[in-house]
């Protein structure tokens, strides 16, 4: 490892990429040799780069070339997953990622509304910050693809965490209060913490203890508009068909 990434990825960043590598051999086949346990260790790259966007608020050349270290791999192979998925960050990120969807029904609803309204208050464009990135207070406005909530639609996220029902206004009134220190509450799953700790989470380290644990990721993650399907069929005694059971075709005939 360079003295960079000493200097970025601290002794408890490399014990975690340790941890993450361990946790995809650990079950290999009694008898793996070497490549196969490579092989293995190469699905930890997706929490890994998680894991180092959780230190430095984005996938940095050091965090590509920490992963390639770690997992053996080329640092070009690292490099062509971190730029195919959204999820990973190619400059720093705020305090705070704010996703608003523009997807079809969000569009039409005011999502295109809502994200020109947060561009134009916040004075930045898609994958911008307002503020220093990871300063307190700071928040980076995106795009986002359907978030599979067209029916709460226009819908937005804060570090993926789900915000309903949106509008222009609503929309301003939550970045001005993440700008001021505060963490709404978001509209059902889990409490609004920070980007980097949500990282952490998505590379797969969460606290020890029970309570702390409950207390990060716990949270209703139902709607009232979710559900009105099951509750007017339950309402009205409607119930589904009984499926037949339908023999699979054998494997020759496919
Ligand atoms: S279109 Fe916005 S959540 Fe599906």
């Amino acid at each position: 490892m360079t003295t960079s990434e000493i200097e970025v990825f601290g002794p408890d960043v490399v014990e975690k990429a340790r941890a993450l590598v361990e946790r995809y051999t650990a079950d290999a086949r009694p008898g793996a040799d070497a490549q196969q346990r490579a092989m293995r260790a190469r699905s930890a790259l997706l929490p890994m780069l998680h894991l180092v966007q959780s230190v430095q608020g984005y996938v940095s050349q050091e965090g590509i070339d920490f992963c390639a270290e770690h997992l053996d791999i080329a640092a070009a192979e690292v490099s062509a997953v971190a730029t195919f998925y959204t999820m990973y960050k190619r400059r720093p990120c705020g305090e705070h990622l704010v996703s608003v969807c523009t997807n079809t029904l969000c569009a039409a609803l005011g999502g295109d509304a809502i994200y020109a309204k947060l561009s134009e208050h916040l004075g930045v464009g898609n994958e911008e910050t307002a503020g220093e990135p990871g300063e307190p207070g700071s928040v980076t406005l995106e795009h986002a693809e359907c978030l599979a909530a067209c029916d709460l639609a226009p819908v937005l996220q804060v570090n993926y965490e789900y915000y309903d029902n949106q509008t222009p206004e609503s929309a301003v009134e939550l970045v001005d209060a993440l700008r001021s220190g505060q963490k709404p509450a978001p509209s059902r799953g889990a409490p609004l913490t920070d980007f980097k700790s949500v990282e952490l989470q998505l590379a797969g380290f969460f606290p020890e203890d029970e309570e702390t644990y409950r207390s990060q990721v716990d949270g209703s993650s139902q709607a009232v508009e979710t559900l009105r399907g099951a509750a007017l069929a339950q309402e009205r005694g409607w119930t589904a068909p009984v499926m037949e059971d339908v023999p699979l075709p054998e494997a020759g005939s496919k």
